[in-house]
């Protein structure tokens, strides 16, 4: 399916003018975070960029997606479509069924990778992380009014396996709807829980007196992509899935701590399906919150729910191997003031064998990062290090509630907390630099930070942090070291709206190029960093100039940043998958029209969530 999304205009462009850039760190020195809030620049000069093959485009407020000329973004597959044959078409009114509904792309696509077979076959892994209710029910309310519309929801939830095939010699892929791999996991589908948890009572339910078996997986934010090729997604706010009408009903400390609201629920699941009722079956809201492995080359195999990696509102997985051979995988846990993770396996990855890296997510060790200020005081740098969560070690000891290693995963951000983690603005998506291990982390913004509870740090600096930052991280070339320094990649800001002051930015920052929260994040191969927004898109007051959600591509070396593409009407743009030649790149376009305002990205009377293609018009590398 293709749509009419047509390249910016020439007269659009914006050619970015060279500046003198400063960023945190050893490459280029910034200087002067002032008491006042006044940033200022050092004097260094941009080395001439290589990296970055194309002119930044300007900014658009239009329904459609624009994009840098000379490339063409296409629609691959959108929510509703038939993922096997014979299942229901596509209803624009809303009319189809839950049955219905797990035959077809599930909604809100979000994180995604791309698993080659061959040259002219792959398969995509693709998660649906939640639904927009006036779009998915016929009715148009924002609320499920029956138990066929809870399932309808559940069935759109969780993650789509799709099989795609080259268009002939092209870098363009198709939809191969006759592929056995095509599969949908949704809430209810049968999953294992493994690692140091399972089996724990904390675990166990009526419907499971195991604590091994469980139904679904929703809240698929990001995801993650393991050497013996297998797709990890993340579990994010799963709290929103659950409720009770018991008004009596009085939440946990534990249950408080991952922001359960039960007599408000966002998506009222709980009304319809006794699984999510908290007074019923407060155990079933532990089962969630975790990182989930699917073997996509498969479309037999049972997910497993690893809790060894903790359990949290996770966003990503980004896994690494360290020179020693064994598996590092970090991850942030979005919420205001959580925590960054890394875990680190036992074993030591076995490419040649994919049975033997079974283990590695079963076995490992936690850690939660600490970021320190600068000894000499300069801003937006300094130390760090991570502490190892540890049952019986640094306070996580029964006195303070942890009764095993379970409960230390199980209540990972209280164990967190305990042990002097750094609470962080709200921390998104990680990235690896394959050329050089740095690790980067968007942290995309925090209205909290300053009030009383979320105090100011180094690493979080900025009051009412509406823009967001994106922090990196170098651990000297190994991944499994517990010590690391940092510095600011970019702290995002506006120079149209503050030309000074902390919220004009990190001199990388332009009125080109200007952007809000940072929350998508990948590298290539070249090592150029692709940027994606989920922020505010009024194109006023703090946000004038910037636009409808974007993606940005930047180096890592002279920090400059260039607007690559821009999204239709009030979506986010995420999610970022290569083929293996780099000549197709997949985003996606999520919850485009949330307001009401687009027609994305076929007219439809429905607006709906869809993953582009993008290719070049002359067939080269994408970025180069
Ligand atoms: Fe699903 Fe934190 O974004
Ligand atoms: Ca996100
Ligand atoms: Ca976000």
């Amino acid at each position: 399916m293709t749509t009419n999304i047509k390249p910016l205009n020439a007269d659009r462009l914006i050619d970015p003018t060279r500046r003198n850039l400063l960023i945190g760190g050893s490459a280029v020195g910034l200087a002067g975070f002032l008491g006042g809030g006044i940033w200022m620049a050092s004097a260094e000069t941009l080395p001439p960029n290589n990296l970055l093959g194309f002119n930044g485009i300007a900014a658009s407020t239009a329904d459609d997606v624009v994009i840098v000329p000379g490339y063409r973004a296409e629609v691959l597959i959108s929510w509703g479509e038939p993922l096997v044959e014979g299942a229901a078409a596509f209803d624009p009114h809303g009319n189809n069924s839950a049955a219905d509904q797990e035959k077809q792309f599930g909604d809100n696509n979000d994180g995604m990778s791309f698993f080659p077979i061959d040259d002219r076959h792959g398969v995509m892994a693709i998660n649906n992380e939640y639904v927009n209710e006036q779009y998915l029910f016929a009715h148009g309310g924002s609320k499920a009014t029956s138990l066929e519309d809870v399932r309808k929801s559940q069935a759109a939830h969780g993650v789509s396996i799709v099989a795609v095939k080259r268009v002939g010699d092209s870098p363009r892929w198709e939809l191969d709807r006759s592929s056995r791999y095509n599969r949908r996991i949704t809430a209810n589908t049968a999953m294992q829980l493994s690692g140091p948890a399972a089996g724990h009572p904390l675990l166990k339910t009526a419907a499971d007196p195991s604590g091994h078996k469980v139904l679904g997986t929703f809240g698929n934010c990001a995801n993650g992509k393991t050497p013996w090729g297998t797709y990890l997604t993340c579990e994010e706010n799963f709290d929103t899935y659950f409720g009770t009408k018991q008004a009596d009903y009085q939440t946990t400390a534990e249950q408080k701590r991952y922001t359960l609201k039960v007599h408000e629920p966002e998506r009222n699941w709980s009304d319809y399906d006794e699984r999510f009722d908290i007074a019923k079956h407060p155990h079933e809201f532990n089962r969630h919150g975790w990182i989930v492995e699917i073997d996509p080359m498969n479309p037999t195999s049972t997910p497993i729910k690893h809790t060894a990696l903790g359990r949290f509102k996770h966003e990503n997985a980004a896994v690494t191997v360290a020179n020693d051979g064994r598996l590092v995988v970090y991850m942030g846990d979005d919420e205001r003031g959580e925590y960054i993770y890394k875990y680190i396996s036992k074993g030591k990855v076995d490419v040649s064998n994919p049975a033997n890296n079974r283990s590695l997510l079963d076995e490992g060790q936690l850690y939660v990062a600490q970021f320190d200020a600068d000894v000499n005081g300069i801003p937006l740098q300094g130390k760090g290090r991570w502490i190892a969560l540890v049952f019986g070690e640094n306070g996580l000891t029964p006195e303070n509630g942890f009764h095993d290693v379970a409960e230390v995963l199980i209540f990972a951000r209280k164990a967190a907390t305990q042990v002097g983690a750094t609470r962080m603005d709200r921390p998104e998506w990680i990235a690896v630099n394959p050329h050089d291990g740095r690790a980067y982390c968007t942290l995309t913004n925090n209205s909290k930070r300053g009030e009383e509870g979320m105090p100011l740090n180094a690493a979080n600096p900025r009051p009412n942090n509406i823009y967001g930052q994106i922090i990196r991280w170098d651990e000297g070339g190994d991944a499994t070291a517990v010590n690391f320094s940092w510095n600011m990649y970019a702290l995002c800001g506006n120079p149209i709206a503050y030309p000074e002051g902390v919220n004009r930015g990190t001199p990388n920052i332009t009125v080109a190029n200007t952007f809000n929260s940072p929350d998508g994040l990948g590298f290539d191969k070249a090592g150029r960093l692709w940027i994606l927004t989920d922020g505010k898109y009024s194109n006023k007051g703090d946000y004038v100039g910037q636009g409808n959600n974007q993606m940005l591509v930047g180096d890592p070396h002279s920090g400059e940043i260039r607007r690559f593409m821009v999204g239709p009407k009030s979506c986010e743009l995420t999610g970022i998958a290569f083929t293996p030649d780099y000549k197709t790149l997949f985003v996606n376009v999520q919850h485009p029209g949330e307001e009401g305002d687009s027609h994305f990205p076929d007219n439809s009377p429905r607006p709906r969530s869809s993953v582009l293609m993008i290719t070049r018009e002359d067939g080269g590398v994408i970025g180069a």
